[in-house]
């Protein structure tokens, strides 16, 4: 087999071949090897902002109620205390949501029981659900969700008394 120039799909190889060559020689853009200490323009790698972060903070029944991916695009929701970021699950916890109920809320009960009805939930004015008459087996399925979240959701706070934060 010969190398023909002349038929166009070796012709456009060759010219490909010697673009990339080319760019790799002669990067239009310098590339520095030191580490950046502050912010130049020319840096490719820097980005425009900061990522957003997570801070870890304490929420109350009545401060975690406003994040339902209604009212706040950000949907929270507590198990057990700790609070998870869940709006990347917006389509189980958004308003046409499957589980949108837990949305902003603490779902420990329906998360134990397998209920995501409406009196699962606590009044948000009322002292924490202790979650006492809980059977072993409850706690225990509780107990997976909270597997499972952590290993999907970040956690992002804890929830405390609505008189304690
Ligand atoms: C009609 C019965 C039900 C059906 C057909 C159903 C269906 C599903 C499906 C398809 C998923 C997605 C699984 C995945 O790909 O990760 C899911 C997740 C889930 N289900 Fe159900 N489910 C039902 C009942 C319930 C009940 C009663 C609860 C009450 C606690 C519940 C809580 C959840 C939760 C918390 C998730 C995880 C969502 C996430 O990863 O954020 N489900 N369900």
């Amino acid at each position: 087999m010969s190398w023909n120039l002349g038929t166009p799909v070796n012709t456009a190889l060759l010219l490909y071949i010697l673009y990339t060559v080319q760019r790799i020689l002669l990067p239009s853009q310098k590339i520095s090897s030191e580490v950046a200490t502050e912010f130049k323009s020319n840096y490719t790698w820097m980005p425009k902002s900061h990522p957003p972060t997570v801070l870890f903070k304490s929420y109350t029944p009545k401060t975690l109620q406003p994040f339902d991916g209604v009212k706040n695009k950000r949907i929270l929701l507590a198990i057990s205390g700790m609070v998870f970021d869940v709006t990347a699950g917006a389509n189980f916890y958004g308003p046409d949501g499957m589980y949108g109920n837990f949305a902003g809320r603490d779902a420990s009960r329906g998360m134990a029981k397998q209920s995501f009805s409406e009196d699962m939930l606590t009044a948000v004015d009322q002292p924490l659900d202790k979650l006492e008459d809980l059977t072993t087996a409850e706690i225990d399925n509780m107990k997976g969700w909270i597997d499972h979240f952590t290993n999907k959701y970040v956690v992002c706070g804890k929830l405390v008394e609505n008189d304690a934060a």
